[in-house]
């Protein structure tokens, strides 16, 4: 029998490219913590799949793209072979269920100590000043950072280059795209914010300068395997781990304008109501102005429900719409949605632990649901 009712905002089609999606509720990217010794995990299989609807669109958990790129325990890499071995059959199940599978590619720079990097060294970033003392993180054991490495001008395209590799190998495993991880305090993000680069090469200073690493990565990875596959997350208006901005509004709004000169597929940004606890506050900003300026496909995230999420939709602040801790608790997010049915409610203690199991595949869908 037809299903009469008209759909919600948030479960109408959508054309991202040449990717067909049959509704707008995207899998958020989320570190999971379970692929030991950074390969992936059968574990993922069920994981994935569980998530996956016909035409939904799925960010896997951050990669990291080189040996020097880890900073959390048993986060999956996709530098070695073996890496990419280990992820075929993921994408494989994601395929079979007619999901699209983007990979994040990941490196932390400084928010990193010696136990994670190659030989014991220093974790390289765009500063060598170290953290302060008082910060404090509920994902990363802050006390054990090791103070970074300030990487040298003629080290930059070597990591460029080993994004581009990432890439390469993401497509190789079977993924439908990449989304480059330019969020959240991480190594792009380090270059990008006037609060954490002090440099005085090419790299620092001036607007351009500082989001000059990302456009590389950008260009980089576009050339190796297709701009109409490559996505963005970004964050303009963040602080995570001391990565804020003295002028956040004029950083976002260069990002998604810088951007339209690569084509990419989408840009993906973090609202900024969301604090680094990803609790709400109060601000004055929203994310319309690059909403508009950047002319590729716009996702947001933060702290979104099914509400708010068709209200961004029909209003035409975003095409995408990302959720990240409901859908970690409910698989079939999307169809919840469309149920209005009640949701699962997120084990936060569950997050970072390394059970295969355990807060990863044990959510219950509807029909267990009593
Ligand atoms: C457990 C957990 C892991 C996360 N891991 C990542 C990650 O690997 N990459 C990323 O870009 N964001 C990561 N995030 C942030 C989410 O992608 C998302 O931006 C954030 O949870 C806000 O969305 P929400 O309010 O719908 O949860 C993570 C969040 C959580 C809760």
């Amino acid at each position: 029998m037809a299903d009469e009712t008209p759909a919600i905002p948030l479960l109408t089609p959508y054309k991202m490219g040449k990717f067909s999606l049959s509704h707008r509720v995207v899998l958020a990217p989320l570190t999971r913590s379970r692929s030991f010794g950074n390969v992936p995990q059968p574990h993922a299989i069920l994981y994935y799949s569980q998530r996956t609807s016909k035409g939904g669109l799925l960010i896997a958990e951050a990669t990291g793209v080189s040996n020097t790129a880890q900073g959390y325990p048993e986060t999956p890499g996709i530098w070695t072979k073996e890496q990419v071995e280990a992820w075929k059959p993921i994408v494989d199940a994601v395929h079979a269920k007619g999901g699209i599978f983007f990979c994040q590619i990941w490196h932390v720079g400084r928010l990193s100590n010696r136990d994670f990097q190659p030989n014991g060294q220093a974790p390289i970033s765009s500063t060598d000043k170290p953290f302060n003392p008082q910060l404090q993180s509920s994902a990363i054991d802050v006390a054990h950072l090791t103070p970074s490495r300030r990487l040298g001008t003629d080290e930059i395209p070597q990591i460029v280059d080993d994004f581009r590799l990432a890439a390469k190998n993401a497509i190789e495993a079977g993924f439908d795209g990449v989304e480059i991880h330019g969020a959240h305090g991480y190594l792009i993000d380090q270059f990008t914010k006037d609060h954490v680069n002090d440099r005085t090469d090419q790299y620092g200073g001036s607007l351009e300068n500082r989001f000059r690493f990302a456009l590389e990565i950008v260009e980089a990875v576009a050339n190796e395997i297709g701009a109409d596959k490559v996505g963005i997350k970004l964050d303009p208006f963040g602080d995570y781990m001391e990565s804020g901005d003295s002028n956040p509004e004029a950083l976002g709004l260069y990002m998604a304008e810088s951007l339209n000169k690569y084509g990419i597929l989408y840009c993906h940004m973090v609202e900024p109501r969301i604090n680094p606890a990803l609790e709400k506050r109060e601000t004055p900003h929203s994310l319309l102005p690059m909403r508009k300026a950047f002319r590729g496909t716009f996702l947001v995230v933060g702290g979104y429900d099914r509400e708010e999420g068709n209200n961004a939709i029909a209003e035409n602040r975003a095409d995408l719409v990302v959720y990240g801790r409901l859908f970690l608790a409910n698989p079939d997010l999307p169809r919840r949605f469309k149920l209005n049915a009640p949701l699962n409610k997120y084990n936060r203690d569950t997050f970072y632990t390394p059970d295969p199991v355990v807060g990863y595949t044990d959510y219950p869908f509807l029909e267990d649901t009593s």
